[in-house]
């Protein structure tokens, strides 16, 4: 992986029928395991989804987006907050949680799931990070217990559009030394 897969790395929402060869798809989950994250807890987990019917009701939880079903894989990526705190109880996961674990539990998953994205690109593969959809809604859908925070759920698969790059700020807007 180098700046090349960075700069070439595009969300896909139009795939081939070809499957992803699951050796492929332990490659990207090796390098979300390999991911770090603060205190090393490691709260990731992660669900491979492969069945069309389970497809069609997570691309409906995630507001409809029926583009996702031409992808042959899901990814969802799960931040389990049971990595991070023994009593979960009174710890809310849900969009309107105030609670600092849930925060962390987001900041070392996301940054799993860049690994995937990037190393998906190494493999001549293209995704889509995606999470519009409420969490209870992804929750019902694969049975997660309340404990576990869907970060998103990335499509996989052999691209079938190139899409222009999108535009990014440039670094002078974005980039301040020493001090605010
Ligand atoms: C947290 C997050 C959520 C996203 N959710 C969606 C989504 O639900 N649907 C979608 O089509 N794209 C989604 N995207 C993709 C963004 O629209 C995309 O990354 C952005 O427009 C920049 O384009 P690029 O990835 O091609 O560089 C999401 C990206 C991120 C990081």
């Amino acid at each position: 992986m180098s700046i090349k897969e960075i700069e070439s790395r595009r969300s896909v929402r139009k795939y081939c029928a070809q499957e992803v060869e699951q050796e492929k798809i332990l490659r990207l989950l090796e390098s979300a395991r390999l991911a770090p994250s603060g205190s090393n807890t490691q709260p990731w987990q992660f669900i491979i989804v492969r069945s069309p019917e389970t497809k069609a009701r997570l691309a409906a939880a995630d507001h409809g987006q029926t583009w996702m079903l031409s992808a042959p894989v899901f990814i969802v990526c799960i931040a389990d907050l049971c990595s991070r705190v023994k009593d979960t109880a009174g710890i809310r996961l849900d969009e309107q949680s105030p609670d600092e674990e849930l925060k962390q539990i987001i900041r070392d998953t996301a940054i799993a799931m860049e690994h995937i994205l990037l190393e998906a690109q190494t493999q001549g593969l293209s995704t889509c990070w995606t999470a519009w959809f409420q969490q209870e809604d992804v929750r019902s859908v694969l049975h997660l217990p309340g404990d576990k925070y869907v970060c998103g759920i990335i499509t996989v698969g052999y691209g079938d559009e190139a899409p222009e790059p999108r535009p990014r700020k440039v670094l002078e807007d974005i980039v301040r030394y020493e001090t605010w």
